[in-house]
C-alpha cells in the first residue's frame, strides 16, 4: 500500500467542526441511512486506476471490489484526509490518499480508468470546474460513477432546499448545497450518461432536504468528434 504524507503547508478547505460532525454522523448513516448498499452499487464493477474526489472520512474505500488495481483519493480537508489515511488502511485494494481540491486535481492527463464522485459536487466550489478535471484525467472511454443528492421533485421541498441553500445550509455543512442539478452539470461538462436512477435516502421515514439522489454512470466519449472542442 502506498500512502503519500497528508501533510499541506495550507488546507484548501478548512471545516474542523463540520469534518468532525461528518465523521461521526456518517458512520452512523451507512447503516441507518442504508448509505453502505448505496456505495457497494455505486463501485459495483469497476476495474484498473481509479480517482475519487472529496473521498472524506474513506466510506467508500471498503466497497472497491478486487479488480481495482490502486484508487487515488484527494480530500482537501485535514482533519477527514486523516481518517481517510486509517480507511485505507483496512481496504481491501490500495489506497492513496492525497491532499487537493477536485477544481485542482494533482494528476496527469488521462491517467485514470475510471473516477468516483459521491456527495460531493454539492460541495465543490466550482461544479463545472471539476467535472472539466474528471474529464481531463480520466482515459477517453473512462468511467465517472456518481452518487448525489438533487433537487427535490417534489414543489415544496424544492422551495425548502432553495431557502436553506440561500441560508444557513451551507454554513452548518461544509459548503453543501441541497438541490444542484448534478445530472445536468455532468451532461454540460461533456460526459455521456449511459444510467442513472433517482433514488430516496433513507429509503423510507423522515424526508431530508438531502433525500433525493441519483446513482448513475457516465462516460467520457471515447474519441473527439471532428470540430468540436471539449467544453470548458
Ligand atoms: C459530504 S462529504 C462526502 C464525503 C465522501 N465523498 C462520502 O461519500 O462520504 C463532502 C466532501 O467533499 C470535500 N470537499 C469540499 N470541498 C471540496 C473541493 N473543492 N474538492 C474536493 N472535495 C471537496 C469535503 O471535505 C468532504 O470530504
Amino acid at each position: 500500500m502506498r500512502l503519500r504524507s497528508t501533510k499541506t503547508p495550507e488546507d484548501a478547505v478548512h471545516h474542523p467542526v463540520f469534518a468532525r460532525c461528518y465523521a461521526r454522523m456518517s458512520v452512523a448513516a451507512e447503516t441507518r441511512a442504508g448509505i453502505a448498499g448505496v456505495r457497494a452499487e455505486l463501485l459495483s464493477g469497476l476495474s484498473g486506476r481509479v480517482i475519487e474526489i472529496g473521498a472524506g472520512n474513506g466510506l467508500n474505500f471498503a466497497h472497491y471490489p478486487p479488480t481495482v488495481a490502486e484508487v487515488v483519493a484527494v480530500e482537501p480537508e485535514r482533519t477527514l484526509r486523516q481518517l481517510a489515511v486509517r480507511s485505507a488502511l483496512d481496504a481491501g485494494i490500495p489506497v492513496d490518499v492525497v491532499p487537493g481540491t477536485a477544481e485542482a486535481l494533482p494528476v496527469r492527463d488521462e491517467t485514470f480508468d475510471a473516477a468516483v464522485a459521491s456527495l460531493v459536487l454539492c460541495t465543490v466550489r466550482d461544479v463545472r470546474r471539476s467535472l472539466a478535471e474528471l474529464r481531463r484525467v480520466l482515459r477517453p472511454g473512462g468511467e465517472l460513477r456518481f452518487f448525489e443528492h438533487v433537487r427535490a421533485d417534489d414543489r415544496a421541498m424544492a422551495a425548502t432546499q432553495r431557502v436553506l441553500d440561500r441560508t444557513v445550509w451551507p454554513l452548518l455543512t461544509g459548503g453543501c448545497h441541497t438541490s444542484r442539478d448534478a445530472l445536468a452539470a455532468i451532461e454540460a461538462a461533456g460526459f455521456v450518461v449511459e444510467t442513472h436512477r433517482g433514488i430516496r435516502v433513507p429509503e423510507a421515514g423522515v424526508r431530508l432536504p438531502t433525500s433525493a439522489c441519483v446513482l448513475g454512470v457516465a462516460r467520457r466519449p471515447a474519441a473527439q468528434e471532428p470540430g468540436r472542442s471539449a467544453p470548458r
